[in-house]
């Protein structure tokens, strides 16, 4: 059987995931997608230029790699035209490098204004969402009314779909929105377009890989989003619409979990969180300042300020419990750089540890009960050896083991992918 990787982040996302899956890519045959969508972004420096994926599996810039996206995720297709495009003049076969599967959701146009508008609609107690429409299109999945990409294939049957569900999507358009009705001749117009470009793409996922795993191919399975934006698993309701943690995986490309010989979770040296929800270790004002600006907290997708704070262990050990995560990857070391003192959150103020796992409604009343650590003054971006790292550098990563109870195999120390220690 071929050897098979997950890789999840484990925090509120933005991890640096897509570092570690280009770097597991090097001994891969597949990487495959399998849940969420557009709202993902994730960047792989490579050859000195910056690539921001949102739809297409971070592998795709090792030539011999082949992409999927599994049933899991829901697809907009005129972003992914458009990522197609931006990347034909690095990947030039770009077409025979992908398969999409028939079975991935069609997030509409419509999803997207409906996505605005139920945000406007909760005011202050909004979630923040990143806009791509993913909440109305997986709760149109759930309710039934959702469309396939498979249904493409067949104009005439997508109309007659259409012509069911469009008068429900002009109900909630019109009446919680304010919005113009969607014609649907003009749609259909619009989905015609789309049908002929996507044609070539589609294909049968779960069972390429299932196939593809029979024959010892190697498989990489590649997360978005986290353990703590998980709809089941994360701090609800401020998370995504998908099975973000591992547990998605199973359903999001049809394949038998005892398939996963590895499980990696990735974790920032510390933490940040984009958009609203709980968030215990996070930092404000200058301090908060200070580590978003080392770190370049932008979200790759919205170009929102990240909020930022210090590593939070409880709420990675729940992850990781929540996952059975059996390997890790720590990230963005190199930001820490310069610090005095590097804090860690060990636990949370009272008999608080597990409050992810009891009652995560009360996350916003707990208070992290900190370790505090000697930082490094030097730069450690041209490191690659662990045994020539700073020694409060070598502590921190002991201690982040020590704590978690697991090895990390890969530390990330830069953007680039060069700028790597393997453990
Ligand atoms: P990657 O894969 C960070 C957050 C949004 C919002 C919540 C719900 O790059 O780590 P949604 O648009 O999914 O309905 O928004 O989830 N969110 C992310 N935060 N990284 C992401 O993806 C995210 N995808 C969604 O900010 O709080
Ligand atoms: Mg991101």
């Amino acid at each position: 059987m071929g050897n098979s990787v997950a890789v999840v982040g484990l925090q509120w996302g933005d991890e640096g995931k897509a570092r570690v899956i280009d770097f597991l890519t090097e001994t891969s045959d597949f990487v495959v997608r399998f849940q969420g969508g557009s709202n993902a972004g994730h960047t792989v420096v490579a050859n000195g230029k910056k690539h921001v994926f949102h739809l297409i599996p971070s592998g795709i810039l090792h030539d011999n790699v082949k992409c999927m996206i599994g049933p899991g995720v829901v697809l907009d297709v005129w972003s992914f035209k458009g990522e197609i495009e931006n990347l034909k003049s690095t990947v030039p076969n770009i077409e025979s490098r992908i398969k999409v599967s028939a079975g991935c959701h069609l997030v509409m146009p419509y999803h997207k204004t409906l996505d605005k508008i139920y945000e406007n609609l909760k005011g202050d107690a909004k979630l923040g969402t990143t806009g791509r429409g993913i909440g109305p299109c997986y709760s149109d999945r759930a309710l039934r009314h959702g469309i396939k990409v498979g249904s493409l294939l067949n104009l005439a049957i997508l109309r007659e779909r259409l012509e069911t569900i469009l008068p429900i999507q002009n109900e909630l358009l019109t009446k919680l929105g304010d919005e113009k009705a969607v014609d649907l001749d003009e749609l259909m117009k619009e989905m015609e377009e789309i049908a002929n470009w996507i044609t070539p793409f589609i294909g049968d996922v779960p069972k390429t890989i299932n196939d593809g795993l029979d024959k010892d191919k190697s498989v990489l399975f590649e997360g978005a989003q986290s353990v703590m934006l998980d709809i089941d698993y994360g701090t609800y309701p401020f998370v995504t619409s998908s099975n973000s943690s591992l547990t998605g995986l199973f359903a999001g490309c049809g394949v038998n979990p005892k398939r996963v010989n590895e499980a990696w979770g990735v974790t920032k040296a510390y933490c940040t969180r984009v958009g609203e929800g709980p968030f215990p270790t996070e930092l404000f004002g200058q301090e908060g300042e200070d580590l978003r600006t080392a770190g370049h907290e932008y979200g790759a997708t919205t170009g929102r300020k990240r909020r930022c704070g210090w590593l939070d262990i409880p709420a990675l050990k729940y992850a990781i419990e929540s996952s059975s995560i059996n390997v890790l990857a720590l990230t963005k070391l190199d930001v820490l750089s310069g610090y005095e003192t590097i804090k860690i959150c060990i636990d949370y103020d009272g008999d608080n540890y597990r409050v992810f796992h009891n009652n995560p409604d009360n996350v916003d009343k707990i208070k992290p009960v900190y370790l505090e650590m000697p930082g490094w003054t030097e730069n450690i971006e041209d490191i690659r050896d662990f045994d020539k790292l700073p020694q409060a550098a070598q502590n921190f990563i002991l201690k982040v083991e020590e704590l978690t109870g697991l090895p990390i195999k890969l530390v990330t120390i830069g953007a680039s992918r060069e700028q790597s220690i393997l453990l």
